[in-house]
């Protein structure tokens, strides 16, 4: 592992820091207004000046940004602790001309078209709903993309159950006829608990009547479940799971849309990732919302942000972000081990648009802590209702510039103090292809914070002691006394309750 430094570390870093004593917005600077291909974002109301902008870019150029980008790109080991590649990337370079590494693109390309000759298989049989049972990122991306596509899904109903809760598959099972139904079992290992009890469970509402299929890095351990070889979709460990909607793992959304609109979501992110790896800091989008994160967190002090899709069909984004941003990044160990002496990713939540408003804005307009936050929206709705789509857009500009001016109130319970930062994403239309580049947005935007902050983004070590313990009080179900305290008292009380 070539030796990185942090972005607090750099000698910008101290500049920045010394420009910082205003907390105040800045005055409107138009030159904050970022309109970079098909997207506008406004950095205007950010609490970022263009001076301080321009330090950080100077520290992202210290910390050797551009170059990590382009290593990530060239296939080398950025996930080391695992000992793998990153490549997700690899999954929509039809053109080949971002990835330097040809074998994974002709795996990648080869198993794309046994999922798009599949899924119009699919379309065209008797098969009237499918269900795709897989968690975390088996899950989130398939069900977001899926959602997002709304308006274009000509497919058989699709159905996502993650949860090992038993109300979870029971509840989408109920009015399902297996005889119409296919399952798609989405696991990039096999083994997840979740996964697994959810899968068997099926196979028993099953009675053999259900068609299955797999999709998942670990063919034999789908075979021996019972899933023939020709019903299972592969991808490989240079795909984190949480970046896998793009590979098999998106098979229930081609079903649902047909290969070529997912064959325009690909081409979208494709655009997106020539852009992250070829613009020039100033004009690199995810590069630009990783500063901000790092301006928030690590200069403001935030240890929270909201995302705030005004589009409807984005109702799972923020759901889907959180693990994307929170699994990669919510980590205090540097890559040479040691812990970090600064914060690293804050909490990222979030809620549609005005739907949040009559929930959580409140606190965001007057409570005692400030949230930065980000606005997403398109210019055109999906639908043809363009005065609705209007009143929704002047919702979303209502709240930027309320968050920012504040009001002067009649008493203190009226008063609005403002001052409070957001950034704005526009674009034209939620499209495939625009989809395709806003997911890939957040995924770079990930990989640069992770780079930033010096911190390994691509492995999740911190999801296995919980695992681990779940595993051992399942078997230790009936002997409580081996457990602390406080388990043994749950557990003996779960006893007496049931
Ligand atoms: O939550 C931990 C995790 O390993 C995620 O990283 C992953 O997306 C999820 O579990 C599901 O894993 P699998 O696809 O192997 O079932």
């Amino acid at each position: 592992m070539a030796n990185f430094i942090a972005v607090t570390d750099t000698k910008s870093w101290q500049k920045l820091n010394s420009s910082n004593k205003d907390e105040r917005l800045p005055a409107f600077d138009a030159a904050m207004v970022k309109t970079i291909n098909s997207w506008c974002v406004d950095f205007s109301r950010s609490g970022l000046s263009l001076e301080q902008l321009q330090l950080l870019s100077e520290a992202a150029k210290e910390c050797d940004l551009k170059k990590q980008i382009a290593a990530a790109f060239n296939g080398a080991t950025i996930n080391f602790t695992e000992n793998r590649a990153v490549l997700h990337m690899s999954l929509r370079d039809q053109k080949t001309d971002c990835i330097t590494t040809i074998e994974t693109q002709a795996l990648a390309f080869a198993e794309l078209k046994r999922c798009k000759d599949f899924s119009e298989k699919i379309r065209t049989s008797k098969i009237t709903d499918v269900v795709n049972i897989g968690i975390g990122g088996s899950d989130l991306g398939a069900k977001l993309l899926n959602e997002s596509l709304r308006p274009y899904h000509t497919g058989p109903n699709i159905h996502y159950v993650s949860n090992v809760d038993p109300a979870h598959l029971n509840e989408t099972l109920k009015n399902l006829n297996p005889k119409t139904t296919l399952i798609i079992v989405v696991s990039k290992t096999f083994t997840t608990q979740e996964t697994m009890a959810n899968a068997l469970l099926a196979k028993d509402w099953s009675k053999g009547e259900a068609q299955f299929c797999a999709v998942t890095t670990a063919l034999e351990k789908a075979k021996d479940f019972g899933i023939d070889g020709n019903e299972c979709f592969g991808f490989w460990d240079w795909v984190g799971g949480r970046y896998s909607m793009w590979s098999a793992v998106g098979l229930s959304v081609m079903i649902s849309v047909g290969a070529p609109v997912f064959q325009e979501v690909l081409d979208g992110a494709h655009s997106m990732d020539k852009h992250f790896l070829n613009a020039p800091i100033e004009e690199n989008l995810p590069v630009l919302l990783a500063l901000w994160d790092i301006w928030n967190v690590n200069v403001r002090g935030h240890r929270n942000m909201a995302i705030l899709p005004y589009e409807q069909n984005l109702e799972s984004f923020a759901r889907w972000f959180q693990q994307l941003a929170m699994e990669s990044n919510g980590k205090r160990v540097n890559r040479n081990g040691q812990e970090v002496s600064y914060a690293t990713c804050p909490v990222y939540w979030g809620e549609v648009g005005t739907n949040g408003q009559h929930a959580f804005y409140q606190l965001l307009h007057q409570g005692t802590s400030i949230t930065p936050c980000e606005f997403i929206g398109f210019a055109k709705s999906n639908y043809k209702n363009p005065k609705e789509h209007q009143l929704l857009l002047a919702n979303m500009l209502a709240q930027a510039k309320a968050f920012a001016e504040g009001a002067k109130g009649v008493d203190a319970y009226r008063d609005f103090k403002g001052q409070r930062p957001s950034v704005t994403l526009l674009s034209d239309q939620a499209t495939p292809a625009r989809l395709g580049e806003l997911f890939a947005l957040y995924e770079h935007r990930v990989m640069a914070q992770g780079f930033l902050w010096n911190i390994p983004s691509f492995d999740q070590w911190g999801v296995e002691l919980g695992k681990k313990l779940a595993a051992s009080i399942l078997t230790n179900w009936d002997e409580p006394n081996s457990f602390d305290g406080a388990t043994k008292t749950l557990l003996s009380m779960i006893r007496k309750f049931s």
